[in-house]
């Protein structure tokens, strides 16, 4: 009696919570530029935030989760950049993302490792690891924002 009516309150829930996510994602209004340049905007404020620690000799273990966060953006971003999305909202994304949409994924790639690297060695408190690949993945945004963002 009690599990069925337990059963039957589960049933409920887990109809509730797929009801949500459907009208998640059907949510009107999602804007994949916006999406795109606000999240970008929040991989600097990170990327800034371990520049300055590693210029003050600060600890880097602080920084494991947010570079695995970047990393794993940086596995969705090239998802953000659906075709028809290369105007509106003063996008800078140039034309070339879609002429060369496998290079843009790998530079994606590229900077997702780097992250997930980068996260590894603030895990292990390496400072000087953590310094050298900071740099790794500053190169790696230049490397995408020179071949597909506009100036
Ligand atoms: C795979 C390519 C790619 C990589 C890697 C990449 N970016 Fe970008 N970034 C872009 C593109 C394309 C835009 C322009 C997006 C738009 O305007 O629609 C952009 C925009 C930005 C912007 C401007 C956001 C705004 O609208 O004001 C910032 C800041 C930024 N990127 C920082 C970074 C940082 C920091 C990294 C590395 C940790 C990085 N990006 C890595 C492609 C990339």
């Amino acid at each position: 009696m009690r599990s069925g009516r337990l059963a039957a309150i589960g049933l409920l829930l887990a109809g509730s919570v797929g009801l949500g996510a459907a009208a998640l994602a059907q949510a009107p209004g999602f804007d994949p530029i916006r999406t795109r340049q606000v999240g970008q905007l929040l991989v600097l404020g990170s990327f800034v935030g371990m520049r300055e620690a590693v210029k003050h000799h600060q600890p880097v273990k602080p920084f494991a989760e947010p570079a695995m966060a970047i990393s794993h953006w940086m596995d969705q971003y090239a998802s953000l950049f659906p075709p028809g999305s290369d105007k509106g909202d003063n996008t800078k994304a140039r034309p070339a993302i879609w002429k060369n949409f496998a290079r843009f994924q790998k530079d994606a790639a590229d900077a997702s490792a780097a992250a997930k690297k980068l996260a590894m060695l603030a895990k292990a408190e390496d400072t000087a690891g953590f310094a050298a690949q900071l740099k790794v993945l500053g190169g790696t945004c230049g490397t995408c924002h020179k071949a597909f963002r506009a100036k």
